[in-house]
């Protein structure tokens, strides 16, 4: 018994001295469900960001459970974000600092990001980041490739190879940014535009955001694959 209340007592001063205070404890979430793990605060408001600038900020990643639970993968949708627990052993009842960045990279207005945290047992606790970028005069010369290139590649560009269906290039490529079936998300509803408009757009992008996705610009696109997804989207119903 001595030996218990002794162990107890040493994960609970070790769960300590990992963590530092939450800033806003009116804030906490009790979680009822068998989801040990919460990340507080649930949605978090990031502010104005300059595009182009890293955005940063700590959460609270908590075990409210009465059992240790292992972090086994923090993912979030766009590999633009990333989120990393100071530790990944977490005693109950203590909580570790949960560092978040956003690279805002050829990003524009509004932007939400959901982060994913999974335990050993594959159990998931989100949480919701909303930010607002801030158009940046000298981000001209490389937004658009931004997407194209280095890490982002694998999700932006890569997908679209060998891709030869309209539909699925379009899948592979746009609806991240287009929303299913064209309808808008982040970026416009792509209804009721007719194909010689979408290729036009697509070889040369457009002033703001949209970029060129023309293999000639660096882009991931070839002119067949370009015509395939502009003809797919125009016949889609409005
Ligand atoms: C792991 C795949 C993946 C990688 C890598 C990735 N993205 Fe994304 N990106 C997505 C998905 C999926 C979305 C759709 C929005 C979402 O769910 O977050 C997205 C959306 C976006 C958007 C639209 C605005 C928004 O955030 O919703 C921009 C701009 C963007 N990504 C830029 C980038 C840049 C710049 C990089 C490299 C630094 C990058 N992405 C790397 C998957 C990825
Ligand atoms: C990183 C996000 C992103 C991706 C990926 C993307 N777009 Fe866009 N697109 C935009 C944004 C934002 C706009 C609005 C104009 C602007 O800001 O440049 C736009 C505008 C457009 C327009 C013009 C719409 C209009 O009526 O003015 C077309 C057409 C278009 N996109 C087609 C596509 C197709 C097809 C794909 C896939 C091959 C694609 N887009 C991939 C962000 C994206």
């Amino acid at each position: 018994m001595k030996r218990i209340v002794l162990f107890l007592s040493l994960m609970f001063m070790a769960g300590f001295s990992a963590c530092i205070p939450p800033s806003d404890t009116s804030k906490m979430v009790v979680h009822a469900g068998d989801v040990p793990l919460v990340i507080q605060p649930v949605e978090m408001d990031m502010g104005e960001v300059m595009e182009g600038k890293e955005a940063r900020t700590t959460l609270i990643l908590r075990n409210t459970g009465a059992f240790p639970v292992h972090v086994e993968k923090v993912t979030s949708s766009c590999g633009c974000t990333t989120a990393s627990p100071e530790t990944r052993e977490l005693p109950p009842g203590t909580f570790t600092p949960l560092h978040v960045r956003v690279d805002t990279t050829a990003k524009r207005g509004r932007v939400k990001k959901r982060i994913t945290v999974i335990d050993s047992q594959g159990r998931r606790t989100q949480a919701w980041l909303t930010l607002r970028v801030k158009s940046n005069p000298h981000m001209g010369a490389v937004r658009g490739k931004g997407i194209f290139s280095g890490k982002c590649a694998s999700c932006h560009f890569d997908p679209a190879k060998g891709k030869v269906a309209g539909g699925s290039i379009y899948k592979a490529v746009c609806v991240m940014c287009h929303g299913k079936a064209g309808k808008g998300a982040y970026a416009p509803s792509l209804r009721g535009r007719n194909a010689a408009f979408m290729v036009s757009v697509l070889d040369k992008g457009l002033e703001r955001q949209m970029p060129s996705f023309s293999r000639k610009k660096n882009g991931p696109l070839s002119r067949e694959q370009i015509a395939s997804v502009a003809k797919w989207l125009s016949e889609l119903d409005e």
